[in-house]
């Protein structure tokens, strides 16, 4: 079980390295045009550069922003030398059945790769067979189109389990903690959060109340 950090905010990013509780980053480009505009490679630097000072050294994506398989290569073979993070992970997202190519590609290079917006057990499948490392299942839009999340992600986990291979089930778009904890039930082996939802997590009303209830009957006691 590992939790992912869905964000490339700095100072969120700073914020959950701080807490020891990420054992990794996600980003894509919605998420970093969030951000101020700035050069994307130096901004990504930064957020190595931050993992480097926390001493966590963990897996981050950043994902292609080229449609043609070609440049796709290209573009993943540019980050990977000018960003050079040895936990750098490719995203490719793969929305035809020529991304698998690049897959192929970049692994046989060397390059980890994370394929993204995917929605059945069937891409996760063949992503895997392609080479690679990450499949990412979106579960909140999958649940926006009816589709049953937990039941996709379980059966990914049975057929993968039946492989020799080591790919690894990432699940995002992610809404509240409760999706978070079933989708580790449903046996993910990765899940990739907002900071909101990493916060949320932490915090219970309950244990708010009991904590302030201890402290009060403490100072009555004292009086
Ligand atoms: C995962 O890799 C994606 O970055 C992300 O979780 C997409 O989530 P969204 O549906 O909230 O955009």
């Amino acid at each position: 079980m590992k939790l992912f950090l869905d964000s490339a905010n700095l100072k969120e990013i700073e914020d959950c390295l701080k807490k020891g509780v990420i054992q990794g980053i996600t980003t894509n480009p919605s998420i970093l045009s969030k951000e101020p505009k700035t050069d994307f490679i130096e901004h990504i630097k930064k957020i190595t550069q931050l993992c480097e000072t926390y001493k966590q050294e963990v897996p981050l994506s950043i994902e292609v922003l080229k449609e043609k398989p070609s440049d796709m290569i290209e573009e993943a073979l540019e980050y990977s030398k000018k960003i050079k993070y040895s936990n750098l992970n490719i995203k490719i997202p793969l929305v035809s059945f020529e991304e698998l190519e690049v897959i192929k590609n970049l692994t046989e290079k060397g390059v980890k790769v994370n394929c993204t917006c995917l929605f059945n057990e069937a891409q996760c499948v063949i992503a895997a067979l392609a080479g690679a490392k990450y499949v990412s299942l979106f579960r909140g839009r999958m649940k926006d189109t009816g589709i049953e999340a937990n039941q996709v992600i379980s059966n990914t986990r049975k057929i993968l389990d039946k492989t020799e291979l080591n790919t690894e089930i990432i699940i995002g778009s992610i809404r509240g903690p409760k999706e978070i904890i079933e989708s580790f039930l449903a046996d993910a082996d990765i899940v990739t959060a907002s900071s909101k939802d990493i916060k949320k997590m932490a915090f219970h009303l309950k244990s708010v109340e009991s904590n302030n209830q201890f402290l009060n009957d403490f100072k009555q006691w004292l009086k």
